[in-house]
């Protein structure tokens, strides 16, 4: 809950995409943020502040000058009181203010006046977004330390096709929790594993687990969040996909083995949370098989264990196992921490396994045990993340 208790002042201009911003403020909401709107003249012709003003919970300020009579917050009060300013959308026309400092209404004095981290999410037409004098005033705001999220590449509202979408609000979410966390995992190279595998019997049928993935890209997104450079290796997962991380889609036990592998020499950290099939039917049928007998009986062999190749191959990295148990779950866990020569073992119950929430108990090689309360994944993602933090820091 990052955004929780955070004061967020969200900053809206005149796109066609104005309207997203009342989903996205809907969310901020939801995850309990204070928002506190501004919007430029022209966003007024695209969306309402009533529709704004009722969906953030507090009034919309427009007007410089209104604002600094009134009783409420003046600009500088706004501008220092925020944990965040949000922009979304930008305009190329906000970007070229707040490039050159230029502050002529309330939005882009407070952008000036903010000593609080500035997130960008641009909206325009692709012409505009390739436009030279656009790009030098994003790059000079990025090396100024302005965070921008997008824009996404499609259909725009005027016709044209290319870079210029506002980005989802899904991303501009996750976006925003990162530029206000602590970047403590910065400079790591984090490679997570996640999902479940599927060992094919023929074209048609495999075998496979109940992972949805949640916890691994949970993972992914809060390391990434945290300042590390992330990879997920994801086994089948309807889950969209993170931004900004390399994302490398597998499917069977031998294809997250081959792209662990590849990717293992590099990073500085791993988090195996993919459930890997242990076995896959000892002959894949080319063509779909009919059905004969009364029963079946398939043949299996073993998958490789990545995690264990990893540990026997361990250098500086730091190694964290999962340790799905249903039975003497602290004894089993600590078994695979020494046997596959881990720093850091999570034990799991299956009840975790297709849920939204996670029970977990952590365990490092001291022998410090931590037993977490059932949580939603994403906390018990930053938990593990403290847990490696405080143990990589010695
Ligand atoms: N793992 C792996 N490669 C495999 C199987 C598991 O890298 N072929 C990893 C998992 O990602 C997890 C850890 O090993 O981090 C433990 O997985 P788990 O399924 O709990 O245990 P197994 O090692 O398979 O042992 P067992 O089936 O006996 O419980």
């Amino acid at each position: 809950m990052i955004l929780k208790d955070k004061k967020i002042a969200l900053g809206v201009t005149g796109a066609i995409s104005a309207y997203k911003s009342l989903e996205l403020t809907r969310l901020l909401i939801k995850q309990e943020a204070v928002v506190w709107p501004v919007m430029t003249r022209s966003a007024k012709e695209f969306i309402t502040p009533l529709s704004l003003s009722t969906l953030a919970r507090n009034p919309v300020s427009t007007e410089l000058f209104e604002l600094a009579e009134g009783s409420r917050i003046s600009h500088i009060d706004l501008a220092q009181s925020a944990d965040l300013v949000l922009v979304a959308p930008a305009t190329a026309n906000i970007i070229g203010k707040v490039a050159n400092g230029i502050a002529d209404d309330l939005l882009s004095t407070v952008i000036s006046a903010t000593t609080a981290p500035v997130l960008l999410a641009p909206s325009m037409n692709c012409r505009m977004w390739e436009n030279p004098i656009v790009a030098e005033n994003v790059e000079r705001l990025k090396r100024h330390g302005y965070f921008f999220v997008g824009p996404d590449e499609g259909d725009l509202a005027c016709g044209y096709e290319g870079r210029g979408r506002l980005s989802s609000v899904s991303d501009i979410m996750d976006a925003a929790e990162y530029a206000l966390s602590d970047k403590d995992l910065k400079g790591e190279k984090v490679l997570v594993s996640a999902g479940p595998t599927r060992e094919a019997i023929d074209p048609v049928r495999y075998i496979s687990n109940a992972s949805s993935g949640r916890m691994g890209y949970a993972l992914a997104k809060a390391a990434r969040r945290r300042g590390a450079e992330v990879v997920l290796i994801s086994g089948p997962s309807s889950l969209p996909r993170p931004s900004d991380i390399t994302f490398v889609p597998v499917v069977s036990a031998e294809e997250m083995y081959d792209a662990c592998i590849r990717y293992y020499p590099q990073s500085t950290l791993v988090i195996m949370a993919a459930a890997v099939a242990d076995y896959r039917p000892k002959k894949t049928y080319p063509t779909k098989m009919k059905k004969e007998a009364t029963s079946l009986t398939l043949e299996m062999e073993r998958t490789a264990d990545v995690l264990k190749y990893m540990g026997n191959k361990k250098k500086d990295q730091f190694l964290v196992g999962f340790a799905l148990e249903t039975e003497n779950l602290e004894e089993n866990a600590k078994k695979k921490l020494g046997e596959k020569n881990l720093d850091l073992v999570i034990a799991n119950s299956p009840v975790g396994l297709d849920s939204t929430l996670n029970q977990v108990t952590i365990i490092n090689k001291d022998n410090d045990i931590e037993v977490l309360p059932p949580l939603p994944k994403d906390e018990v993602a930053d938990r593990i993340l403290d847990n490696v933090v405080k143990l990589k820091r010695g």
